[in-house]
């Protein structure tokens, strides 16, 4: 099916302690964001995006991105979910698909077996990967309580994957309730619903750190060049 991606790009990057948001630091020349982006439009079922950017953003008028007709820019909001929200309501189509603007590693082979997971499912689908390390729950003390059985755990990454009106609607209600959404998923879940685990490679990773910039430099090309 046709698939429209979110985008959120309003967060201002704390974690990276850069002087710009993270997702307008740049490799080989291009931002973060646009890498995103422009990857996630060479999937053949994407055709539009959806940019949700922040209230007081300097910089997106400044990139490739806002001359694109295939690109839709909307104001995002205080939360991430907040910004997801904004990207939902100026579309309407059937399927959507959000991923971070902060994530420009992703591959197709993984949004293809998403897409077929996603449309098979009742509740949607997200990209995750199996935790690798041994898993501790600790004590408000950092004493060691339990080992948590790393079996059923994963790395919730994205894109994640839903019909529109469903993840609309799962977004509201926990927004109107204040509970706390910290991916799509999360929201489905509080709704009662029981999206999909997709295992896609570790190498998706958020740039959320200083070193992670050179980590996705090094998949980017790695990605690019076909391995
Ligand atoms: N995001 C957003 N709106 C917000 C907060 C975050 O659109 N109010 C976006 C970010 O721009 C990013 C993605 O959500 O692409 C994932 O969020 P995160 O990695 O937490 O980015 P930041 O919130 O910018 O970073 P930090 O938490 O370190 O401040
Ligand atoms: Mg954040």
């Amino acid at each position: 099916p046709e698939v429209v991606a979110i985008v959120p790009a309003a967060g201002v990057g704390k974690r990276m302690r850069a002087d710009l948001p993270k997702q307008y630091l740049t490799i080989e020349d291009k931002t973060l964001l646009e890498h995103t982006v422009h990857y996630l439009l060479e999937h053949p079922s994407i055709n539009k995006v959806v940019i949700a950017i922040g209230e007081e953003d300097g910089y997106f008028h400044s990139t490739s991105l806002g001359s694109d007709k295939r690109i839709v820019v909307t104001t995002g909001g205080k939360e991430r979910a907040d910004s997801v929200l904004a990207g939902l309501r100026v579309t309407n189509a059937e399927w959507v698909m959000v991923h971070d603007a902060a994530r420009p590693c992703v591959r197709h082979e993984d949004i293809d077996v998403l897409i077929a997971e996603a449309i098979s499912h009742t509740h949607g689908a997200i990209l995750a990967c199996p935790v690798r390390d041994t898993m501790k729950r600790g004590t408000g003390d950092n004493k060691i309580e339990t080992t948590v059985c790393r079996e059923q755990l994963w790395h919730a990454l994205t894109p994640q994957m839903f019909k529109r009106e469903q993840l609309l609607n799962a977004l509201e209600t926990a927004l109107d309730k204040s509970l706390a959404v910290t991916d799509e998923a999360s929201a489905i879940e509080l709704a009662g619903g029981a999206p999909k685990l997709v295992s896609g490679h570790a190498d998706n990773i958020k740039v959320t750190q200083p070193e992670d910039l050179a980590l996705a430099a090094f998949f980017l090309a790695q990605r690019n060049s076909g391995q």
